[in-house]
């Protein structure tokens, strides 16, 4: 598929996740297939204002391409400056706008998905970016604020007239937040609504999932998020899948680990050893998630301090069990 002048060749996006899909994961991702990624959510008013604060966000890893950075906020010229910006600092192919956030610091600013009750507001920012940055726009939202009020489709009709060049929707609405489950249905309708490119979001998490959605929604791209996470591997099977060869073979616990290592260390390059490692613990877990007898593992890795810590670790875990495989 295509975003304007964009190619993306593959099948399945890495979703953009603030504290959690960072370059160094990223990378990760790419590595094993990910077609597509997308940079934490920037403030743009950050951007304007404390610039050197919110540039880390934005620079992709290096070879990240094709590759967007995100921004949310609700002021038109802030938004249209931020854009620039954040183009500026990363020389990213493609700039998303986040309308779809739905944590409640983020809705109470008007921000994120409160944009989605105020389709003219958002039009005249989807306008203000197209406007101002040379590389296409895209809009990521969601089905709606509530049940009550899914309205979706005419909000990607409207992104579309302001100058979108691809929609990502996640089916779910700001009420639903995280929970219960997306409605691969609704996104079908939603797609139909427009006819530039749509990118289908929302609890896919196994490569047959990514083909249900793709048959279900008719979309052009699909994206995966939470089931990404220690879970790189997935945009392979994803591939695999779509292209009709056989599945890979699932990770050893070894290539877990070592995995996990190579991101962490890529992590500690860019944001210093004391930041990283701190997130490398999350990340650790997710890694570990569905390794044999790794649970005492997991809660040792949650108190490490140190990138030698992790290190060792590692080691003494896959010494004592070089036989491990990835398993129930
Ligand atoms: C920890 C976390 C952080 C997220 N941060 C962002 C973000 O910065 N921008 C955004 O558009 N969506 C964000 N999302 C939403 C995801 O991009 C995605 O729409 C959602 O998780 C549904 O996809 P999934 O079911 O595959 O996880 C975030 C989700 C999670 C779990």
């Amino acid at each position: 598929m295509n975003i304007g002048p964009v190619a993306v060749t593959g099948h399945a996006a890495l979703a953009p996740m603030a504290g959690a899909a960072d370059a160094a994961f990223r990378a990760m991702t790419r590595r094993f297939g990910a077609a597509y990624t997308v940079s934490e959510m920037a403030s743009a008013r950050a951007l304007v204002y404390q610039p050197t604060r919110t540039s880390e966000l934005l620079i992709p890893a290096p070879g990240e391409a094709p590759f967007a950075v995100q921004i949310f906020g609700s002021e038109p010229e802030i938004m249209a400056e931020g854009a620039r910006l954040a183009l500026a600092m990363s020389g990213a192919q493609v700039v998303d706008i986040n309308m779809g956030c739905p944590t409640p610091k983020i809705v109470a600013n008007g921000d994120g998905c409160a944009l989605m009750r105020d389709p003219e507001k958002a039009r005249r920012i989807i306008e203000a970016v197209v406007k101002a940055v040379p590389v296409p726009v895209t809009v990521k939202f969601r089905l709606g604020w509530d049940e009550d009020d899914r309205n979706a489709a005419s909000f990607a009709r409207m992104a579309q007239d302001a100058g979108a060049q691809a929609v990502c929707v996640h089916g779910r609405t700001r009420a639903q937040m995280y929970a219960g489950k997306a409605d691969w249905d609704a996104l079908a309708r939603v797609r139909e609504a427009v006819t530039i490119p749509f990118i289908a979001n929302g609890d896919v998490k196994s490569a047959e999932d990514a083909q249900t959605l793709y048959r279900k929604t008719g979309c052009d791209l699909v994206m995966i998020g939470r089931a990404a996470l220690g879970n790189p591997w997935i945009f392979a099977e994803v591939e695999a899948k779509m292209s009709g060869l056989p599945a890979p073979a699932a990770p050893t616990a070894e290539e877990r680990l070592r995995t996990a290592r190579a991101q962490i260390a890529l992590a500690c390059e860019r944001k210093g050893e004391h930041i990283a490692v701190l997130e490398a613990r999350k990340h650790l877990a997710w890694y570990l998630k569905g390794v044999r007898q790794s649970a005492a593992y997991r809660a040792r890795f949650a108190e490490v301090k140190t990138a030698a810590e992790i290190d060792a670790l590692i080691e003494e875990f896959l010494e004592r069990r070089p036989d491990l495989d990835y398993g129930a």
